[in-house]
């Protein structure tokens, strides 16, 4: 590439999932906060004749299942780009993986974002946040989240996000699968089991209060996901992870999004790295720890 403008995009993870019932669209009503970790993809953009894309490989991320045409969510983002402007440029696309695929991160979403955010900087286009939050939204449910980063309120499908106190300083222990699930899948499942409902609202200001207060223990109580029980449905081995975390003394453990990462939260970042060791311990490959929150997409290098 010539001159490359690089944008880094955190993971997400849902602190709470409160899932209504399947909307005329296809869709979900969500009522979520989102939190970003530091987890990330990095996208390079530089112009070039023709669209291109390509995906860097990872010792410990399998990108076998991203695409690397016109389907990908990165050249979605720059074509939309484009066409909101009225312009005809084209750029050379490199996404760095460092968050897993479909594991329920929205490492798809962060590579929307960082692209969208990536090709105006380096063209200067000078898109407004509002109308980069609406190609975003347009994109996907959680990619203006990963545009907006930090700890957010989510509703609508997921797409309206709007900033939370958020105090703390927290540390999640993230267990990898090696087998990733689909987000529409589990969605399915979730309709088949649970029917009619609402999205919910009530525990809201309690995880709320704990979010001000920054108490790790007090927000352990707060998590909940439900998509939780679709996720374990299509994995019933997943509650053995959910299960050995909490044996390796996490505060509490979580769904994170659709599955199957595994989310354990800790009291700081000592006790972070003891529950990573115990889970390693016990045989589980993929294990980090990890702070959060994190800020969202932002420019990482300009050379
Ligand atoms: O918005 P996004 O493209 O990430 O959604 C992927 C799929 O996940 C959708 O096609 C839909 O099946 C499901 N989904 C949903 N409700 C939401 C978000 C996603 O049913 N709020």
């Amino acid at each position: 590439m010539s001159a490359a403008l690089t944008v880094r995009a955190p993971a997400k993870i849902n602190l709470n999932l409160g899932v209504g019932s399947i909307r005329p669209d296809g869709f979900h009503p969500l009522a979520t906060v989102y939190q970003a970790i530091g987890l990330y993809d990095d996208v390079s953009v530089a112009e070039a004749d023709e669209w291109s894309l390509a995906v860097g490989t990872h010792p410990r991320i399998d990108v076998s299942d991203v695409p690397a045409d016109h389907t990908n969510i990165a050249m979605r983002a720059g074509r939309a780009l484009t066409s909101f402007h009225g312009i005809d440029r084209r750029a050379a696309i490199r996404i760095e993986k460092g968050i897993p695929v479909a594991a329920g991160l929205a490492g798809g979403s962060a590579d929307g974002a960082a692209t969208l955010l990536a090709l105006d900087r380096l063209w200067g286009l000078q898109t407004s946040d509002r109308d980069l939050l609406a190609l975003a939204a347009d994109l996907g449910s959680d990619v203006p989240f990963a545009l907006v980063g930090g700890t957010a309120l989510g509703s609508g499908r997921g797409e309206q996000v709007e900033p939370l106190e958020d105090n703390g300083s927290w540390w999640w222990v993230v267990v990898e699968s090696e087998i990733g699930l689909s987000t529409p899948g589990v969605y399915r499942e979730f309709d088949r089991l649970l029917g009619d409902r609402t999205a919910t609202e009530k525990l809201m200001p309690e995880l709320r209060s704990a979010l001000v207060a920054g108490d790790p223990r007090w927000l352990a109580q707060q998590l909940s996901n439900d998509l939780s029980a679709a996720a374990l449905s299509l994995r019933p081995d997943l509650a053995v992870v959910l299960a050995d975390g909490r044996d390796c003394g996490a505060l509490a453990g979580l769904m994170s999004g659709s599955g199957p990462t595994c989310l354990f939260l800790c009291s700081d970042a000592r006790h972070a790295a003891d529950v990573r060791l115990a889970m390693t311990e016990r045989g589980y490959e993929r294990v980090t720890a990890c702070a959060a929150p994190v800020a969202g997409a932002h420019v990482v290098t300009y050379a």
